[in-house]
């Protein structure tokens, strides 16, 4: 048996499992502020679901996901994203979308990519999703909430590109054009670009070898095929940013790896991720519920990748909030005492001081030297002379005054020492 985690996994141990608290929190607070309530799917669901939802064609249907049968043989998948369950989710319930439903998430999603830094087989998102509405103004609100969560865990420095994939009107006529120009350049993509000429000659923009990017410095570029109402949406989208004081700038080549896409896309990069530079990435998807075998409603959405947020906070060593500290570390060494120390402990922590007790029966110098480690603010001490005289006694460690006290004062003591 190997003792190690699966390939492309990690497991979050205590000493970063409170940084996630933190983010996590943050998260929340942020989506609670933009009025999104949360919502919570399965980790996995009917295989189709991705495949209708994302697309059959896409690199996480075809290639990434954790696909199995079960003992039914039913065909099942482990989530590789949110929006398609979030969309599955809303159309079983009838969840309302009228005027809006404004819906976050958070927890863990699946692809067998190749893993490389920031880039995992399990990792986490928060998402976003917005349905209802097809007002620029919920494009702009999404691209300010997940900005905002930047801003709160101390992240600066990060660029919002946003683009149009125009509708089902207007990309069309894009596409044709795209695909004559890529058939004239065959020879000069990739292997990876060629194969997508004919699936999914817009995901060629997003190559980023070097002998591709030249051929598609040159290709035609969605904004000047789209038709007037993605070209009025797209301009008041970014007449909100603007008011929002949100900088992006407008990159053409932006397409996404997801086919529900439907006029605005947008990610947010970052310099100093590397390869996996998008911490963010999201668009408008209207025709998704319709795909998915549901009346007709416009939606758009976003998802933040968790692990890439954090190694971009301890990369720019961003402080994290300290864990709760323990506040009072018991020590003894009368097993006589037994008794009492487990009674103030117990009231100890039944006030809201967090407490720890020395387990052992190490001299009282061990004991010691663990508090410190610990680095409790406050020692209590039993030894067989104060449990023979009814007492305990505090150590203030910030000073080393030890203060004697009845065993029913640890209580008033402690907090009385919080409001000085
Ligand atoms: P996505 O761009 O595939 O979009 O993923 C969103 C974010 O998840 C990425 O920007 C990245 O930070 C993170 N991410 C993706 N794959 C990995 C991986 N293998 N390891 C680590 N992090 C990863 C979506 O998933 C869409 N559902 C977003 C959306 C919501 N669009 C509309 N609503």
């Amino acid at each position: 048996m190997t003792l190690s985690a699966p390939r492309g996994t990690v497991d979050i141990l205590p000493e970063s499992s409170y940084k996630w608290h933190f983010i996590e929190s943050q998260a929340r607070r942020i989506a609670e502020l933009f009025g999104f309530s949360e919502i919570r799917t399965p980790i996995f669901e009917h295989a189709e679901l991705f495949m209708s939802g994302i697309g059959a064609g896409t690199d996480i249907v075809k290639k990434e996901m954790y696909i199995f049968k079960d003992k039914k043989e039913r065909l099942l998948a482990l989530r590789p994203e949110g929006t398609a369950t979030v969309m599955r989710s809303v159309l079983e319930h009838k969840l309302f979308v009228k005027p809006i439903n404004k819906l976050f998430y958070m927890g863990p999603y699946f692809r067998y990519e190749r893993p490389q830094a920031g880039r995992y087989r399990q990792f986490h998102q928060f998402g976003l999703e917005t349905l209802g509405s097809d007002s620029p103004a919920t494009d702009a609100e999404i691209m300010h909430a997940v900005i905002m969560l930047f801003n709160a865990v101390g992240l600066k420095n990060l660029s919002l590109s946003i683009n149009s994939l125009g509708c089902k009107e207007c990309r069309p006529a894009y596409r044709e054009e795209l695909i004559k120009y890529l058939s004239s350049q065959t020879e000069h993509l990739c292997i990876d670009c060629n194969e997508r000429i004919e699936i999914n000659p817009m995901r060629v923009l997003d190559c980023k070898r070097e002998e591709c990017r030249a051929i598609i410095s040159e290709a035609p570029k969605m904004p000047q095929y789209l038709c007037s109402k993605c070209r009025d949406h797209f301009a008041q989208l970014q007449s909100i940013l603007d008011a929002f004081r949100l900088p992006y700038q407008h990159n053409p080549d932006i397409v996404r790896g997801l086919d529900y896409y439907t006029g605005t896309v947008f990610e947010v990069l970052s310099k100093s991720l590397g390869a996996q530079d998008a911490v963010c990435g999201g668009g408008r998807y209207d025709l998704l519920s319709e795909k998915l075998g549901g009346k007709q409603f416009p939606a758009v959405g976003a998802a933040v990748g968790l692990e890439r947020l954090l190694g971009l906070l301890e990369k720019n060593n961003v402080p994290f909030p300290e864990r709760t500290p323990i506040k009072l570390y018991i020590i003894s060494t009368s097993s006589e005492a037994e008794q009492m120390v487990s009674r103030i402990l117990a009231e100890c922590r039944e006030h809201g001081i967090a407490t720890e007790r020395d387990y052992t029966a190490r001299s009282l110098k061990s004991q010691m030297k663990t508090a410190a480690e610990i680095n409790a603010p406050y020692v209590m001490i039993v030894g067989s002379n104060e449990f023979a005289a009814g007492e305990v006694s505090i150590k203030r460690m910030a000073d080393g005054v030890q203060t004697s006290m009845a065993p029913n004062s640890v209580v008033k003591y402690l907090l009385n020492e919080e409001k000085q």
